[in-house]
Protein backbone atom coordinates (compact mmCIF):
# COMPACT_ATOMS: atom_id res chain seq x y z
CA UNK A 1 0.00 0.00 0.00
CA UNK A 2 1.05 3.24 -1.27
CA UNK A 3 2.16 5.83 2.09
CA UNK A 4 0.19 8.30 3.49
CA UNK A 5 1.79 11.76 1.88
CA UNK A 6 1.37 10.45 -1.80
CA UNK A 7 -0.01 12.73 -3.17
CA UNK A 8 -2.48 10.92 -5.34
CA UNK A 9 -3.84 9.66 -2.41
CA UNK A 10 -3.57 12.59 -0.05
CA UNK A 11 -6.97 13.29 -0.93
CA UNK A 12 -8.14 9.92 0.39
CA UNK A 13 -6.16 10.27 3.59
CA UNK A 14 -9.14 9.09 5.87
CA UNK A 15 -9.96 5.91 3.91
CA UNK A 16 -6.22 5.01 3.51
CA UNK A 17 -5.97 5.02 7.45
CA UNK A 18 -9.23 2.93 8.25
CA UNK A 19 -7.84 0.40 5.90
CA UNK A 20 -4.64 0.36 7.22
CA UNK A 21 -6.42 0.13 10.99
CA UNK A 22 -8.30 -2.57 9.36
CA UNK A 23 -5.68 -4.54 7.89
CA UNK A 24 -3.89 -4.76 11.23
CA UNK A 25 -6.26 -6.52 12.78
CA UNK A 26 -5.17 -10.36 13.19
CA UNK A 27 -7.61 -12.16 11.48
CA UNK A 28 -7.85 -9.91 8.39
CA UNK A 29 -4.03 -10.00 7.90
CA UNK A 30 -4.36 -13.58 8.26
CA UNK A 31 -7.13 -14.19 5.83
CA UNK A 32 -5.58 -11.77 3.20
CA UNK A 33 -2.68 -14.22 3.44
CA UNK A 34 -4.67 -17.00 2.83
CA UNK A 35 -6.14 -15.48 0.01
CA UNK A 36 -2.54 -14.86 -1.46
CA UNK A 37 -2.15 -18.54 -1.12
CA UNK A 38 -4.87 -19.36 -3.27
CA UNK A 39 -4.46 -20.68 -6.73
CA UNK A 40 -5.90 -18.09 -8.15
CA UNK A 41 -3.58 -15.58 -6.94
CA UNK A 42 -0.49 -17.92 -6.47
CA UNK A 43 -0.68 -20.50 -9.44
CA UNK A 44 -2.93 -19.57 -11.84
CA UNK A 45 -2.45 -17.68 -15.19
CA UNK A 46 -5.05 -16.05 -16.90
CA UNK A 47 -3.33 -16.78 -20.46
CA UNK A 48 -1.12 -19.67 -20.61
CA UNK A 49 -4.04 -21.49 -18.31
CA UNK A 50 -7.20 -20.37 -20.92
CA UNK A 51 -8.37 -23.87 -21.67
CA UNK A 52 -11.04 -26.34 -21.36
CA UNK A 53 -8.34 -28.37 -19.03
CA UNK A 54 -8.85 -25.40 -16.61
CA UNK A 55 -12.53 -24.65 -17.46
CA UNK A 56 -14.12 -28.03 -17.13
CA UNK A 57 -11.52 -29.64 -14.47
CA UNK A 58 -8.99 -27.76 -13.11
CA UNK A 59 -11.09 -25.10 -11.45
CA UNK A 60 -14.57 -27.21 -10.68
CA UNK A 61 -11.17 -29.23 -9.05
CA UNK A 62 -10.14 -25.84 -7.20
CA UNK A 63 -13.05 -24.51 -5.91
CA UNK A 64 -14.17 -28.00 -4.33
CA UNK A 65 -16.82 -28.91 -6.86
CA UNK A 66 -18.28 -32.44 -6.06
CA UNK A 67 -16.09 -34.48 -8.54
CA UNK A 68 -18.86 -36.29 -10.39
CA UNK A 69 -18.67 -32.66 -11.74
CA UNK A 70 -15.33 -32.65 -13.17
CA UNK A 71 -15.14 -32.88 -16.94
CA UNK A 72 -11.74 -34.08 -18.15
CA UNK A 73 -10.08 -32.98 -21.51
CA UNK A 74 -9.75 -35.83 -23.21
CA UNK A 75 -13.66 -36.16 -23.21
CA UNK A 76 -13.30 -32.94 -25.40
CA UNK A 77 -10.50 -34.61 -27.25
CA UNK A 78 -12.64 -37.39 -28.02
CA UNK A 79 -15.23 -35.24 -29.31
CA UNK A 80 -12.38 -33.98 -31.71
CA UNK A 81 -12.23 -30.60 -29.85
CA UNK A 82 -10.22 -28.29 -32.42
CA UNK A 83 -7.86 -25.45 -32.01
CA UNK A 84 -9.23 -22.35 -33.84
CA UNK A 85 -6.32 -20.03 -35.15
CA UNK A 86 -8.63 -17.23 -34.83
CA UNK A 87 -9.23 -17.76 -30.58
CA UNK A 88 -6.63 -19.26 -28.83
CA UNK A 89 -8.40 -21.24 -26.51
CA UNK A 90 -6.68 -24.28 -26.00
CA UNK A 91 -7.57 -28.24 -25.01
CA UNK A 92 -4.87 -28.50 -22.33
CA UNK A 93 -2.38 -26.14 -20.61
CA UNK A 94 0.61 -25.59 -21.53
CA UNK A 95 2.87 -26.41 -18.18
CA UNK A 96 1.32 -28.51 -15.11
CA UNK A 97 1.55 -25.84 -12.58
CA UNK A 98 -2.31 -25.49 -12.28
CA UNK A 99 -3.03 -28.94 -12.49
CA UNK A 100 -0.13 -29.81 -9.34
CA UNK A 101 -1.90 -27.16 -7.04
CA UNK A 102 -3.73 -28.16 -4.25
CA UNK A 103 -7.34 -26.97 -3.20
CA UNK A 104 -7.03 -24.10 -1.31
CA UNK A 105 -6.79 -24.44 2.44
CA UNK A 106 -9.97 -22.40 3.15
CA UNK A 107 -12.02 -24.75 1.00
CA UNK A 108 -10.95 -27.77 2.77
CA UNK A 109 -10.15 -27.23 6.58
CA UNK A 110 -12.66 -28.34 9.13
CA UNK A 111 -15.44 -26.00 10.56
CA UNK A 112 -14.04 -26.88 13.70
CA UNK A 113 -11.55 -24.19 13.65
CA UNK A 114 -12.57 -20.96 14.18
CA UNK A 115 -16.30 -20.38 13.13
CA UNK A 116 -15.51 -16.59 12.83
CA UNK A 117 -12.93 -16.20 10.47
CA UNK A 118 -13.49 -15.81 6.53
CA UNK A 119 -12.36 -19.34 5.75
CA UNK A 120 -15.32 -20.71 6.90
CA UNK A 121 -17.66 -18.48 6.16
CA UNK A 122 -16.30 -19.58 2.67
CA UNK A 123 -16.33 -23.17 3.63
CA UNK A 124 -20.18 -22.53 5.22
CA UNK A 125 -21.44 -21.03 2.20
CA UNK A 126 -19.93 -23.76 -0.63
CA UNK A 127 -21.24 -26.35 2.13
CA UNK A 128 -24.74 -25.18 1.46
CA UNK A 129 -24.13 -24.82 -2.46
CA UNK A 130 -24.07 -28.41 -2.16
CA UNK A 131 -26.91 -28.51 -0.43
CA UNK A 132 -28.85 -26.81 -3.07
CA UNK A 133 -28.17 -28.95 -6.53
CA UNK A 134 -26.00 -32.70 -6.82
CA UNK A 135 -25.89 -33.29 -10.23
CA UNK A 136 -24.47 -37.20 -11.21
CA UNK A 137 -24.97 -38.62 -14.73
CA UNK A 138 -22.98 -41.32 -14.98
CA UNK A 139 -22.66 -42.02 -18.54
CA UNK A 140 -21.15 -38.46 -19.18
CA UNK A 141 -18.42 -40.24 -17.16
CA UNK A 142 -15.23 -38.00 -17.19
CA UNK A 143 -12.66 -41.40 -18.29
CA UNK A 144 -14.16 -41.80 -21.96
CA UNK A 145 -13.87 -45.46 -21.27
CA UNK A 146 -16.69 -45.55 -18.21
CA UNK A 147 -19.43 -45.32 -21.10
CA UNK A 148 -18.60 -48.15 -22.70
CA UNK A 149 -18.67 -50.09 -19.18
CA UNK A 150 -22.03 -48.09 -19.17
CA UNK A 151 -23.42 -49.53 -21.52
CA UNK A 152 -22.18 -53.24 -21.27
CA UNK A 153 -23.33 -52.65 -17.59
CA UNK A 154 -27.00 -51.65 -18.83
CA UNK A 155 -27.37 -54.31 -20.87
CA UNK A 156 -26.35 -57.03 -18.21
CA UNK A 157 -29.09 -55.10 -15.97
CA UNK A 158 -31.43 -55.39 -19.18
CA UNK A 159 -30.94 -59.10 -19.89
CA UNK A 160 -31.43 -60.08 -15.62
CA UNK A 161 -34.26 -57.80 -15.66
CA UNK A 162 -35.92 -59.62 -17.95
CA UNK A 163 -35.13 -63.23 -16.70
CA UNK A 164 -36.54 -62.08 -13.01
CA UNK A 165 -39.33 -60.04 -13.39
CA UNK A 166 -40.44 -61.56 -10.21
CA UNK A 167 -41.52 -58.50 -8.41
CA UNK A 168 -42.23 -54.91 -9.29
CA UNK A 169 -44.17 -52.43 -11.15
CA UNK A 170 -44.73 -52.29 -14.77
CA UNK A 171 -46.15 -49.50 -16.66
CA UNK A 172 -48.06 -49.73 -19.28
CA UNK A 173 -48.24 -46.76 -21.84
CA UNK A 174 -49.39 -48.28 -24.94
CA UNK A 175 -52.57 -46.45 -25.37
CA UNK A 176 -50.29 -43.29 -24.82
CA UNK A 177 -49.38 -41.42 -28.64
CA UNK A 178 -48.32 -38.09 -27.71
CA UNK A 179 -44.30 -38.66 -27.89
CA UNK A 180 -43.66 -35.62 -24.96
CA UNK A 181 -46.24 -37.73 -22.45
CA UNK A 182 -44.52 -41.15 -23.15
CA UNK A 183 -40.86 -39.08 -22.14
CA UNK A 184 -41.79 -37.78 -19.35
CA UNK A 185 -43.36 -41.03 -18.26
CA UNK A 186 -39.96 -42.62 -19.19
CA UNK A 187 -38.04 -39.84 -17.38
CA UNK A 188 -40.09 -40.48 -14.06
CA UNK A 189 -39.98 -44.72 -14.49
CA UNK A 190 -36.42 -44.17 -14.78
CA UNK A 191 -35.75 -41.66 -11.29
CA UNK A 192 -38.27 -44.43 -9.42
CA UNK A 193 -36.97 -47.94 -10.35
CA UNK A 194 -40.00 -49.08 -12.49
CA UNK A 195 -39.20 -52.58 -13.75
CA UNK A 196 -40.19 -52.22 -17.16
CA UNK A 197 -42.32 -49.42 -19.36
CA UNK A 198 -44.85 -50.79 -22.28
CA UNK A 199 -45.41 -48.46 -25.01
CA UNK A 200 -46.79 -49.14 -28.53
CA UNK A 201 -44.35 -48.65 -30.56
CA UNK A 202 -40.50 -48.57 -30.15
CA UNK A 203 -40.05 -45.80 -33.09
CA UNK A 204 -41.43 -43.37 -30.07
CA UNK A 205 -38.37 -43.39 -28.65
CA UNK A 206 -36.52 -41.76 -31.48
CA UNK A 207 -38.82 -38.98 -30.93
CA UNK A 208 -37.20 -35.39 -30.70
CA UNK A 209 -40.03 -34.40 -28.41
CA UNK A 210 -40.32 -37.93 -26.60
CA UNK A 211 -36.04 -37.84 -26.09
CA UNK A 212 -36.55 -33.89 -25.28
CA UNK A 213 -38.74 -34.85 -21.97
CA UNK A 214 -36.88 -38.31 -21.38
CA UNK A 215 -33.80 -36.68 -20.71
CA UNK A 216 -32.06 -40.14 -21.92
CA UNK A 217 -33.94 -42.44 -19.66
CA UNK A 218 -34.67 -44.83 -22.53
CA UNK A 219 -30.79 -46.07 -21.98
CA UNK A 220 -31.70 -46.75 -18.41
CA UNK A 221 -34.95 -48.49 -18.36
CA UNK A 222 -36.26 -51.28 -20.00
CA UNK A 223 -38.66 -50.50 -22.62
CA UNK A 224 -41.13 -53.13 -24.32
CA UNK A 225 -43.37 -52.86 -27.81
CA UNK A 226 -46.77 -53.95 -27.21
CA UNK A 227 -49.33 -52.44 -29.70
CA UNK A 228 -53.11 -52.19 -28.09
CA UNK A 229 -54.22 -54.68 -29.96
CA UNK A 230 -51.98 -57.18 -28.57
CA UNK A 231 -52.73 -55.95 -24.87
CA UNK A 232 -55.25 -57.67 -23.80
CA UNK A 233 -52.93 -61.06 -24.60
CA UNK A 234 -50.29 -59.59 -22.71
CA UNK A 235 -52.58 -58.67 -19.55
CA UNK A 236 -54.12 -62.13 -19.30
CA UNK A 237 -50.21 -63.97 -19.47
CA UNK A 238 -49.54 -61.42 -16.93
CA UNK A 239 -52.20 -61.80 -14.23
CA UNK A 240 -51.70 -65.81 -15.17
CA UNK A 241 -48.57 -65.13 -13.53
CA UNK A 242 -49.29 -63.66 -10.60
CA UNK A 243 -49.37 -59.77 -11.44
CA UNK A 244 -51.66 -57.26 -9.84
CA UNK A 245 -53.45 -55.74 -12.74
CA UNK A 246 -54.57 -51.84 -11.79
CA UNK A 247 -56.31 -49.32 -14.34
CA UNK A 248 -55.54 -45.41 -13.94
CA UNK A 249 -59.20 -44.42 -15.00
CA UNK A 250 -61.66 -42.66 -13.33
CA UNK A 251 -64.79 -44.57 -13.18
CA UNK A 252 -67.41 -45.16 -10.90
CA UNK A 253 -66.01 -48.19 -8.86
CA UNK A 254 -62.83 -46.84 -8.57
CA UNK A 255 -60.63 -46.88 -5.71
CA UNK A 256 -59.16 -43.45 -4.51
CA UNK A 257 -55.21 -43.73 -4.78
CA UNK A 258 -54.89 -42.46 -1.33
CA UNK A 259 -56.47 -45.73 -0.18
CA UNK A 260 -54.79 -48.30 -2.91
CA UNK A 261 -52.47 -50.55 -1.03
CA UNK A 262 -50.72 -51.85 -4.53
CA UNK A 263 -49.12 -55.49 -4.70
CA UNK A 264 -45.43 -55.75 -5.05
CA UNK A 265 -45.93 -57.45 -8.60
CA UNK A 266 -48.29 -54.48 -10.31
CA UNK A 267 -48.86 -53.51 -14.16
CA UNK A 268 -50.35 -50.18 -13.83
CA UNK A 269 -52.06 -49.23 -16.92
CA UNK A 270 -52.67 -45.56 -18.67
CA UNK A 271 -55.07 -44.17 -20.30
CA UNK A 272 -55.05 -42.62 -24.18
CA UNK A 273 -54.73 -38.41 -23.77
CA UNK A 274 -58.40 -38.64 -25.06
CA UNK A 275 -60.75 -41.36 -24.99
CA UNK A 276 -58.77 -42.79 -21.75
CA UNK A 277 -58.71 -46.48 -21.20
CA UNK A 278 -61.33 -48.53 -23.74
CA UNK A 279 -64.06 -50.10 -21.86
CA UNK A 280 -63.58 -53.31 -22.78
CA UNK A 281 -60.08 -53.49 -20.76
CA UNK A 282 -61.91 -52.39 -17.63
CA UNK A 283 -63.38 -55.42 -16.73
CA UNK A 284 -59.68 -57.10 -16.85
CA UNK A 285 -58.36 -55.12 -14.01
CA UNK A 286 -58.20 -56.00 -10.52
CA UNK A 287 -59.30 -52.70 -9.85
CA UNK A 288 -59.22 -49.37 -11.21
CA UNK A 289 -57.67 -46.50 -9.15
CA UNK A 290 -58.05 -42.36 -9.14
CA UNK A 291 -56.38 -39.95 -7.85
CA UNK A 292 -59.15 -37.80 -5.93
CA UNK A 293 -59.47 -34.21 -7.71
CA UNK A 294 -61.18 -30.86 -6.06
CA UNK A 295 -60.81 -28.78 -9.09
CA UNK A 296 -63.49 -28.29 -11.80
CA UNK A 297 -60.99 -29.36 -14.66
CA UNK A 298 -61.88 -33.32 -15.37
CA UNK A 299 -58.99 -35.28 -15.35
CA UNK A 300 -55.06 -34.82 -14.98
CA UNK A 301 -52.12 -35.09 -17.64
CA UNK A 302 -51.77 -38.47 -18.42
CA UNK A 303 -48.19 -38.60 -17.52
CA UNK A 304 -49.25 -36.56 -14.22
CA UNK A 305 -51.71 -38.98 -13.58
CA UNK A 306 -48.22 -41.88 -13.89
CA UNK A 307 -46.11 -39.83 -11.82
CA UNK A 308 -48.46 -39.40 -9.03
CA UNK A 309 -49.31 -43.56 -9.01
CA UNK A 310 -45.58 -44.44 -10.02
CA UNK A 311 -44.74 -42.12 -6.94
CA UNK A 312 -47.18 -43.91 -4.52
CA UNK A 313 -46.71 -47.04 -5.19
CA UNK A 314 -41.99 -46.33 -5.04
CA UNK A 315 -43.43 -44.97 -1.55
CA UNK A 316 -44.72 -48.12 -0.28
CA UNK A 317 -42.33 -50.78 -1.86
CA UNK A 318 -39.22 -49.22 -3.69
CA UNK A 319 -38.56 -46.07 -1.54
CA UNK A 320 -39.13 -47.67 1.68
CA UNK A 321 -35.95 -48.25 2.73
CA UNK A 322 -35.30 -44.25 2.73
CA UNK A 323 -37.90 -43.81 5.19
CA UNK A 324 -36.43 -45.97 8.01
CA UNK A 325 -34.02 -44.26 9.44
C1 LIG B 1 -56.75 -36.90 -20.00
S1 LIG B 1 -57.25 -38.42 -19.38
C2 LIG B 1 -58.39 -39.04 -20.61
C3 LIG B 1 -59.59 -38.28 -20.80
C4 LIG B 1 -60.59 -38.52 -19.71
N1 LIG B 1 -61.05 -39.89 -19.73
C5 LIG B 1 -61.71 -37.55 -19.83
O1 LIG B 1 -62.82 -37.95 -20.13
O2 LIG B 1 -61.45 -36.34 -19.64
C6 LIG B 1 -55.92 -39.45 -19.77
C7 LIG B 1 -55.65 -40.52 -18.79
O3 LIG B 1 -55.10 -39.94 -17.63
C8 LIG B 1 -55.43 -40.73 -16.51
N2 LIG B 1 -56.11 -39.86 -15.53
C9 LIG B 1 -56.38 -38.56 -15.65
N3 LIG B 1 -56.90 -38.08 -14.52
C10 LIG B 1 -56.97 -39.12 -13.65
C11 LIG B 1 -57.39 -39.26 -12.30
N4 LIG B 1 -57.88 -38.24 -11.61
N5 LIG B 1 -57.29 -40.48 -11.74
C12 LIG B 1 -56.81 -41.54 -12.39
N6 LIG B 1 -56.37 -41.46 -13.67
C13 LIG B 1 -56.45 -40.27 -14.29
C14 LIG B 1 -56.26 -41.88 -17.00
O4 LIG B 1 -55.41 -42.98 -17.25
C15 LIG B 1 -56.82 -41.33 -18.30
O5 LIG B 1 -57.20 -42.34 -19.16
Amino acid sequence: MKKANDDSISEYKGIYQAAVINLQDSSLTKNSISIQDDFYFSSFHPINDYSLQTIYYELPRLTNINSDEWISPDIFKALMFEHNDYHPLQLYNIDSFLSETKTSIYLTKSLADDTESLANSVETYLEGLHDIQKKMDPSKSTIPLYSDIFESMKESMYQQDLQSHKEGLIVVASFINRPPNLGGIARTCEIFGVKALVIANLDYIKDKEFQCLSVSAERWINILQVKPHELQKYLFEKKNAGWSLIGAEQTANSINLLQTKFEKKTILVLGNEKDGIPANFIPLFDTCVEIPQVGVIRSLNVHVTAAICIWQYASQHTLRQFSQV
